[in-house]
């Protein structure tokens, strides 16, 4: 199993406040089953800076890879909020997971205008790979505008659990929006968010096999 949207760096946002709380979401995601982790911290263009951030987030991953003494992989990664001019900024392809073009975006909760759209299609355009963070936060309204843009959905396990989010789940896979699951566990939900991202499997069948096969194709 592999989680590609978690925030269990140390200090690096709010996903975890110390080493400890780190490890025993480390340790916990091993418990379920996790073998590999994208360590996913969260980049605010609004009141952060690349070179900050990545220095932020590099001395979090190593100080997690020195007393991680499980068997799961981590690796580098973002979840960067979508805002007007992001491709602009000279170190963006850094923001992309570790050895990849794949970057994780999440929306804004506003209403998506078309600049804002055109952002998304800047990042293609310089090569990166677009992964929607948490689609099914969205309502069909805001995600359709989407569709013309080609880009891959990414979905919480927990929201499985949740009656409006497991509907918007439904529908976003029929239309072939949802390419990843992953846990997005934070240190206040890590412990459910693991678990249901192990018991996913059972309510979501081949779609499950499928999310964890493309997950596989971006840590290689
Ligand atoms: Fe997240």
């Amino acid at each position: 199993m592999i989680d590609i949207h978690c925030h269990i760096l140390p200090k690096a946002d709010h996903g975890s406040y110390s080493l400890e709380d780190s490890l025993k979401q480390l340790k916990t995601a091993h418990k379920y089953g996790i073998k590999s982790i994208i360590c996913t911290p969260h980049f605010y263009p609004f009141n952060d800076s690349i070179d900050k951030f990545l220095t932020r987030r590099d001395k979090a991953y190593d100080e997690l890879s020195a007393v991680n003494d499980t068997e799961i992989k981590l690796y580098k990664g973002a979840e960067v909020r979508l805002v007007t001019g992001l491709s602009k900024q000279k170190k963006i392809k850094k923001l992309a997971f570790e050895n990849s073009n794949y970057i994780l975006i999440e929306m804004p909760s506003s209403i998506w205008n078309n600049m804002l759209l055109n952002e998304i299609a800047n990042l293609q355009s310089i090569g990166l790979t677009v992964i929607i963070a948490h689609i099914e936060r969205y309502s069909f309204r805001q995600v359709q505008k989407l569709m013309a843009l080609d880009v891959l959905g990414q979905i919480n396990a927990y929201s499985l659990y949740s009656p409006v989010q497991a509907w918007r789940i439904r529908k976003y896979i029929r239309k072939s929006m949802v390419d990843f699951i992953a846990s997005d566990t934070h240190i206040y939900n890590y412990f459910l968010t693991f678990r249901f991202l192990k018991k996913s499997r059972f309510i979501l069948g081949s779609s499950y096999t499928k999310f964890m096969d493309n997950a596989a194709k971006l840590i290689v």
